[in-house]
């Protein structure tokens, strides 16, 4: 377990990820600093800090130490940021954002290898999100479906989601999701080929990478006969032994690695407000 100088770090979070305390992300931090948050976050997959003070502007900084900053496709930045998108689910709506196990933006050529989550406001019950740790998910597979996934290519596309037919593209969604959601119709049905397994580009371990909103099929298989595998990773990752359960409070900011972790935002909370930012950090071809 590696030892740190600068900050604190607290596994006792769940089977993924860890808290790190001792440190005010509003201020400008030294590169050892940064360092040890980088060591722990490959390490853990997911950090998460508590009460912090950060407006858009200062995430947005404090997430471009970890690399280039990206924009997602398919939502306005918040007032004065290229970078930053409001999360909103308002007290009415009724589907949430990122609602599915997911990495962020698969579908991309070159996906986002960090997504920072900054909690505003947070309902008082409810609005968990749940991490799933992928790499330990994929280590416990038998070695032959391991070879089996890792000879096969995934077909990635934002159409599940975002695409003219998507879950999110009803009347509906719209409404739910606010008005920063929209646009890049053309993008909305573009097609990428990645593995199923990832390599990560920093550790060298192998996680599973497809996803039932984001993998359209294996490559050269039907949808239909890709589907049970994909139901099949979902389950088997996200199993209890590698998920966390993260609660949020007002000032919580999560910063995981899309590369070795999935996400899902749990919607629990009808009839309260839960207002996130979020801002991503460009990542490598997957491979
Ligand atoms: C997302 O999928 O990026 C949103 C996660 C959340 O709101 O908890």
């Amino acid at each position: 377990m590696t030892q740190y100088k600068t900050i604190k770090v607290d596994r006792s979070v769940g089977p993924v990820g860890a808290v790190i305390g001792g440190v005010d992300l509003s201020e400008p931090l030294g590169d050892e600093v940064i360092d040890e948050i980088h060591t722990a976050w490959l390490e853990h997959h997911v950090v998460f800090f508590r009460d912090q003070i950060l407006s858009a502007e200062a995430q947005a900084e404090f997430a471009s130490r970890f690399g280039e900053l990206d924009q997602y496709p398919f939502m306005t930045p918040v007032d004065g940021s290229d970078y930053v998108i409001p999360i909103i689910k308002e007290p009415d709506a009724e589907m949430n954002f990122g609602g599915d196990w997911h990495t962020d933006t698969s579908y991309k050529e070159h996906p986002p290898k960090a997504t920072l989550l900054y909690a505003l406001e947070v309902p008082p019950v409810g609005g968990d999100t749940l991490f799933a740790d992928a790499t330990s998910a994929y280590e416990s597979l038998s070695p032959a479906f391991k070879e089996t996934l890792e000879s096969n290519t995934g077909v990635f596309s934002p159409k599940l989601v975002h695409g003219s037919g998507g879950g999110y593209k009803t009347e509906e969604a719209k409404k739910n999701l606010g008005s920063s959601y929209g646009g890049n119709a053309e993008f909305a049905e573009s097609e990428v080929e990645h593995p199923l397994i990832r390599t990560h580009a920093e550790t060298g371990r192998k996680s599973i990478y497809c996803s039932k909103p984001h993998t359209v099929c294996i490559k050269g298989w039907s949808r239909d006969e890709s589907m049970p595998i994909f139901r099949y990773l979902t389950k088997h990752m996200t199993q209890d032994e590698y998920v966390t359960r993260f609660r949020w409070e007002k000032g919580s900011l999560a910063m995981w690695d899309n590369r070795c972790v999935f996400h899902n935002a749990l919607n629990d909370y009808q009839g309260y407000r839960r207002h996130m930012h979020r801002v991503i950090v460009k990542g490598e071809r997957p491979h």
